[in-house]
């Protein structure tokens, strides 16, 4: 009773923070939900039946795989493991490069975040955009629980992709795994899983920090988990994680602080965590977009702690470019900059800003 107390003053704040919410992301084409508060106060209602009503409590939690391709760009054909049928009576076209994107706790497939990713894709060419739905285990108010699950939500979907490489002899190489938050330690944990083959890559928009900065590599995402694992961290100060420990490459955009544009642009999401979706924007820019954001590297992630990576002027010549797709490996720590509207690139001079507070330090 007394965490449901702590629950209450919790979505309190969140209603204060909460402002005009109508705005539609215009990244993103087809039809999806925001996340919303009165969707954060079902869960705390959800948790607080099944604290009163233990039997309502679902014994058996699965994942479900949403399919869009060009042929089905808005309406999902749903997969599951093990199910051939579905699978050969659906588009997924083993020609086609399969992206699998992986939303964090609270997330579920149908929401504006995800729908920027898939749209973004599709309007590149011909994929299979698989959106991974592990709503059973994040719609749930109590994060430590669903830190817990990461390994065998990280199983079930690992299974699913050597279902998909069984059936259709697409090649692991080919699978992308999408991460947001903690959707990133479950790519990783599903790439550990795979040893030793691996996914071609590991994309990891602002991988969660809370819990998983503590824990060792085994349990959290790491740069073995896939070839190539390129990490986007927006929010090391709140959501996000403060290292440069997770990737091949790990960019930080502004300082990985507050983000320009928060928290009034990306209004699919609550004000508060702007910035740790920051990330996923940004990358689903660059899908659109490879050169959109020109970073210069840094030494280490200390530089980006304190300020120091430049060269010398006020813009500076790209040395990288993150995300695009394909991915291009890189190595080491990047900083960039962006726009307070879209779209948030500069392009291939990478304009040096001076840190901004985080946006949960402003609002
Ligand atoms: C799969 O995709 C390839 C290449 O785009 C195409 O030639 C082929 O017809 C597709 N197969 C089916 C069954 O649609
Ligand atoms: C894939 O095939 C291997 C080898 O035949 C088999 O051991 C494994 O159980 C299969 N996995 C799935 C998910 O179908
Ligand atoms: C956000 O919107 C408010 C109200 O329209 C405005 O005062 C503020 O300057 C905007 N902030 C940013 C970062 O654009």
């Amino acid at each position: 009773m007394k965490f449901l107390y702590l629950y209450v003053i919790f979505i309190a704040g969140v209603l204060a923070l909460d402002k005009n919410k109508a705005q539609i992301f215009h990244n993103q084409l087809g039809y999806c939900e925001p996340f919303t508060v009165e969707f954060i106060a079902g869960l705390v209602s959800k948790e607080a039946r099944q604290i009163l009503d233990p039997g309502s409590r679902p014994r058996q939690k699965q994942l479900r795989y949403d399919l869009f391709t060009r042929q089905n760009p808005h309406k999902r054909q749903v997969l599951l493991t093990g199910d051939r049928n579905r699978l050969l009576t659906s588009n997924f076209n083993a020609s086609w490069p399969v992206r699998l994107a992986i939303h964090g706790w609270n997330g579920q497939t149908t929401t504006c975040s995800n729908a920027a990713i898939k749209d973004a894709y599709l309007a590149k060419g011909d994929y299979n955009v698989v959106l991974v739905d592990w709503s059973d285990y994040s719609l749930d108010i109590n994060y430590l629980r669903v830190v817990v699950e990461i390994s065998e939500i990280a199983q079930k979907l690992n299974e699913f992709t050597r279902f998909l490489h069984n059936q259709t002899a697409i090649p692991y190489t080919a699978m992308y795994l999408i991460g947001h938050s903690a959707g990133c330690h479950i790519a990783g944990m599903a790439g550990k899983l795979l040893q030793p083959d691996k996914y071609g890559v590991i994309y990891a928009l602002d991988a969660s920090g809370p819990v998983h900065r503590t824990l060792d590599a085994k349990w959290r995402l790491a740069p073995t988990d896939a070839v190539y694992v390129e990490s986007i961290q927006s929010d090391v100060a709140l959501f996000g994680f403060p290292a440069d420990s997770l990737a091949h490459a790990s960019f930080y955009p502004n300082w990985g602080l507050g983000q320009p544009h928060c928290p009034n642009v990306t209004t699919m999401e609550p004000d508060f965590t702007c910035d740790h979706f920051g990330a996923l924007y940004y990358f689903v820019e660059s899908l659109r977009n490879p050169t959109a954001f020109g970073a210069i590297k840094c030494k280490s992630y200390d530089s980006i702690v304190n300020y120091k990576c430049g060269c010398g002027a006020r813009w500076c010549s790209a040395s990288a470019f993150m995300g695009g797709e394909p991915a291009v490996p890189k190595k080491g720590v990047y900083y960039f900059s962006t726009r307070a509207t879209m779209p948030f690139g500069y392009g291939a001079l990478c304009r040096m800003k001076r840190p901004l507070k985080p946006t949960i330090a402003r609002i």
